[in-house]
């Protein structure tokens, strides 16, 4: 079950991109559980939303969502995983400050950790780049709700690249702008792709749904290379 979590700062957008690609996940034809561990339970209030709101003409696709204290992520994963729930991801959305041990946890569960990051702030999240990086999981900041127009004193996106790569930390080539859509559909228990299919905030989380998934592709074909190099060295072993 492939496994991503969202950590960051406050109001990085987290929830809004877990959400989404939770969402994308389902729109792909994988059953996705998506796990809110932070107790301010946003994702709850919103999964609450959409079953609420009557926005019938929109074709919804239906994450299963869960909120879990932090010692239960493990077991609500494997039970995630169960064929009788049969979920292929999970999404895990963290709280704004989690305390260590929940970070730890998210970070340990995935295969890819994200930071969502407005590029102004970059200098805030070195501590949960250094966490994801303890956990040994591959680490992406997501440059997000980023100014669509240039303004004077901003940082750009290729100045935030630069110093993401200077400091050697990974980053999406997906950036994600700022786009009143995801505010808009939030509200109405929805997301982007399924509120506002046609515009630029659909196609940015598609195309960072597209990205995260082709990550784990290449981390299966290296897991499988390996195998078949290390089998390919037992043999030779054997044959020795
Ligand atoms: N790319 C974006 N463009 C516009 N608004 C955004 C974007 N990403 C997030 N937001 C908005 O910013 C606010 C904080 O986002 P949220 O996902 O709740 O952050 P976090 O979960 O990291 O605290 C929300 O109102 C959300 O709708
Ligand atoms: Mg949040």
């Amino acid at each position: 079950m492939f496994t991503i979590s969202l950590i960051g700062e406050a109001s990085a957008g987290k929830t809004t991109l877990a959400m989404a690609l939770a969402v994308a996940a389902e729109r792909a034809g994988l059953p996705t559980m998506l796990v809110d561990l932070d107790p301010g339970g946003s994702i709850m209030a919103w999964t609450g939303m959409r079953k609420a709101e009557a926005v019938n003409a929109v074709p919804r696709h239906a994450p299963m969502c869960c909120s879990a204290p932090t010692h239960q992520l493990r077991p609500v994963l494997e039970a995630a995983r169960t064929p009788s729930v049969g979920a292929r991801m999970a999404v895990i959305d963290t709280a704004s400050g989690a305390d260590a041990d929940t970070l730890d946890a998210a970070t340990q569960a995935a295969h890819v950790v994200l930071v969502p990051c407005r590029p102004a702030d970059l200098t805030a999240i070195g501590p949960c780049i250094d966490l994801a990086r303890r956990a040994d999981t591959p680490t992406f900041v997501v440059l997000n709700d980023v100014p669509i127009q240039h303004r004077a004193g901003f940082t750009t996106v290729p100045q935030a690249r630069t110093a993401l790569a200077a400091f050697g930390i990974d980053f999406s080539p997906i950036v994600m702008y700022h786009r009143p859509n995801h505010v808009q559909a939030r509200a109405s228990g929805l997301t982007a792709q399924e509120r506002f299919p046609m515009r630029p905030a659909a196609r940015e989380i598609g195309a960072l749904f597209a990205w995260v998934e082709g990550v784990q592709l290449i981390k299966t074909d290296r897991a499988q290379d390996d195998d078949a190099q290390s089998s390919t060295r037992g043999e030779a072993r054997r044959k020795g």
